[in-house]
């Protein structure tokens, strides 16, 4: 599987999942799941074997970086963590410099930083794959687990109504971009001033008029919810939104995802977050230990999702 579609996917960047087709996605989501069948089977597959990845990281990680690092080991491989702490960029190496240096030594790099700009100086100065591990804008390695989770779950995707409830943050935009692109029905609920992107909003439009899906975003989350197929938030502050903790808190006070949000959603939706939660704000504690959460299924299959992008881009 993962040696057919590799001529496709070798050497590209995996920087937002606009850049891959509907069929690409399809390809990434099967190869994960059949990466997650060999690790449960005890299957070996040393795909990666000699290869290396470095992970640059300037903001705090627990899912994203073990499950780089820990899939890059059982793909075969070594990853090197690369914290702003120690390594020069933390002291003002510029993007181009350590991108040239890293793909003289590496055989990929995944960052995660605030900067989407950064990521794409990155990728055009770097001859070596550039995985996009969380920027202000997008998170796209998260959405790829999260549609392996929905396919899991659900069967497939096409047809299916997402319901997003809270900021208009990176994940809803990777949301929004995945989601259209597999023909699902995404209604983001943001309160005015936290609305997504208008060109992210545009581009899922365009991606739903091809797909047969649909981008609505609205203000009320009772709207969006309704028969809704999976339900999803994340937090009401991101990283690097500390100091807008509690303006946040009292804005959106009325997007928590709790038992009565749900009650109005399909019987049987998915709950989703991508992780850390704050239990209490924007989701409670009985929907996200209930029995419709499914999130920890989706911290998982970033491991699996993350070995997958790592076995089809690296050469
Ligand atoms: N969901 C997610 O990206 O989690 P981490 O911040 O722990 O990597
Ligand atoms: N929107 C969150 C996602 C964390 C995985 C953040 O950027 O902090």
């Amino acid at each position: 599987m993962i040696e057919q579609s590799k001529e496709r996917f070798r050497g590209r960047d995996f920087i937002t999942l606009q850049d891959f087709t509907q069929q690409e996605i399809e390809e990434m989501a099967a190869a994960a799941i059949g990466l997650k069948g060999q690790l449960a089977g005890g299957i070996p597959h040393p795909i990666l074997q000699g290869r290396t990845l470095g992970l640059i990281f300037t903001k705090s990680s627990t899912r994203t970086r073990v499950s780089f690092e820990v899939g890059i080991y059982q793909l075969g491989g070594y990853g090197l963590f690369l914290s702003d702490r120690d390594i020069q960029i933390g002291r003002g190496e510029v993007v181009q410099d350590t991108a040239r240096v890293l793909s003289r030594m590496v055989d990929g790099i995944m960052i995660r930083t605030s900067s989407h700009q950064d990521v794409l100086d990155l990728a055009h100065h770097s001859t070596i794959p550039v995985i996009n591990g969380l920027t202000d804008y997008l998170h796209p390695t998260q959405v790829l687990a999260d549609l392996m989770t929905i396919r899991e779950h659900k069967g497939s995707w096409r047809g299916l109504k997402l319901a997003y409830i809270g900021d208009g943050n990176n994940v809803a935009h990777s949301l929004l971009n995945g989601a259209t692109k597999m023909g699902m029905h995404i209604t983001i609920a943001s309160p005015d001033g936290y609305k997504p992107a208008p060109e992210i909003v545009a581009q899922a439009q365009a991606n739903a008029a091809a797909s047969g899906g649909s981008a609505v975003i609205v203000t009320e989350p009772a709207e969006a919810v309704a028969g809704a197929d999976i339900v999803y938030t994340d937090v009401w502050a991101s990283m690097g939104q500390e100091t807008e903790a509690v303006k946040r808190q009292k804005v959106f006070a009325g997007y928590q995802v709790n038992a009565a949000l749900m009650g109005r959603a399909h019987p049987n939706a998915l709950v989703m977050h991508c992780l850390p939660a704050h239990r209490g704000e924007e989701i409670t504690e009985d929907v996200i230990e209930g029995p419709q959460s499914v999130v920890f299924d989706q911290a998982e299959n970033r491991l699996h999702a993350h070995k997958a992008i790592m076995a089809l881009l690296i050469h």
